[in-house]
């Protein structure tokens, strides 16, 4: 396996050794601007099985096909819709992946067997070179194994990957630190399959018209992404989650702490709740009105808690607006969608 640093991605030598490696099936862990990847060629379904395989991943669950170019849409997808286009010129290259109908020579591998398929080009110069010196779409998934939380620095990938893939690039932290919006564009009224950085309410603004919410818990009877009846982000120890007025969540959390095995209690908080938790295991998020910060931090802060052995995990609820919302899905699935409300 060879580790790559991401100042090196210019060099001749790599960039014929990531065509290489594509071209014989292998895969490669990349960072991106949401989070690492782990990517293969998306047009050779020996290689795309072999990132299930490494990840543990059920094959049901589609994978997104990156591109390094709005010119090569076309290969991949069968027609492109007047509204999506709104949204690539807005958001391409970015944190967006848009579902289209697919064409052939995306397998049934990759799309978990629907004929539609999740398309992204991202903003991170590294990946944007992989895909390049792959000369293919490159399909990739979160580089972490199926259920864990996603990988936001190169650490978490050598710790989930060494060994299992043929190429590992560091790209330090990733900017954003949040998987990308996915929007269902192939439905007469578009759909947003999972909150991100590009949020439901950009993308009205954009759009100009309503889109359908199928991430909200209590809609029903709208098609949703396969990927969203999943366990996901779980560390080993129990995500408590907590909602309510700042002062009754801190009590809360204060009096159950004083329950439990003071050395298997972790809490991840904003520095304000943080100064009044006396907790010795804590990771703070930033600053409570910094969403960019807070959502950088989030899939480090679950991870740090697996490595400090943590067993009870406590969390404040963080405002649901703007990124908050992303950052809360995020949450929601790490709790097993369950909320304690004080
Ligand atoms: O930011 C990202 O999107 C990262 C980086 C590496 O690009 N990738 C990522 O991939 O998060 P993954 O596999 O962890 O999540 C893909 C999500 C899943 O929830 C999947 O169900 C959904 O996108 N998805 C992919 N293709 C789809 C399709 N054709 N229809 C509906 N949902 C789809
Ligand atoms: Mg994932």
């Amino acid at each position: 396996m060879q580790i790559i640093s991401g100042l090196d991605i210019h060099k001749k030598e790599v960039k014929k050794d990531i065509k290489r490696i594509i071209q014989k099936s292998g895969l490669i862990v990349f960072p991106t601007e949401t989070v690492y990847g782990i990517g293969a060629d998306a047009t050779n379904p020996e290689a795309v099985k072999k990132i299930f395989i490494a990840k543990g991943r059920p094959s049901d669950n589609p994978l997104i096909v990156h591109l390094a170019t709005i010119k090569d849409l076309p290969q991949v997808v069968e027609s492109i819709p007047e509204l999506a286009i709104k949204l690539m010129d807005t958001y391409w290259p970015g944190p967006l992946t848009i579902v289209f109908k697919k064409k052939s020579i995306i397998p049934k591998e990759v799309s978990g067997g629907l004929d539609t398929v999740g398309i992204r080009i991202p903003s991170n110069q590294i990946a944007l070179e992989v895909i390049k010196a792959a000369e293919v779409p490159i399909c990739a998934p979160s580089a972490n194994i199926s259920g864990k939380p996603s990988s936001t620095l190169f650490k978490h990938v050598l710790e989930d990957f060494t060994d299992k893939v043929d190429m590992m690039i560091d790209g330090g932290q990733a900017s954003i630190g949040l998987e990308s919006t996915v929007i269902d564009m192939t439905t007469p009224i578009p759909v947003l399959l999972r909150p991100g950085a590009i949020t439901k309410e950009m993308i009205e603004k954009t759009l100009e018209i309503g889109i359908m919410d199928a991430t909200e818990e209590h809609v029903k009877d709208i098609p949703r992404a396969p990927g969203m009846k999943y366990t996901h982000y779980a560390p080993q120890g129990k995500v408590l989650l907590i909602e309510g007025t700042q002062s009754h969540v801190i009590d809360y959390i204060n009096n159950e702490i004083k329950k439990l095995d003071l050395k298997r209690v972790g809490v991840i908080a904003t520095e304000d709740y943080l100064s009044m938790i006396p907790c010795f295991y804590q990771v703070n998020l930033g600053h409570e009105n910094h969403l960019d910060e807070i959502a950088r931090n989030i899939f480090l802060a679950l991870r740090q808690m697996d490595a400090m052995n943590i067993a009870y995990i406590f969390i404040p609820a963080l405002p649901k607006h703007d990124l908050g919302k992303a950052i809360m899905n995020r949450l929601m699935k790490a709790a097993g969608n369950a909320i304690i409300s004080v």
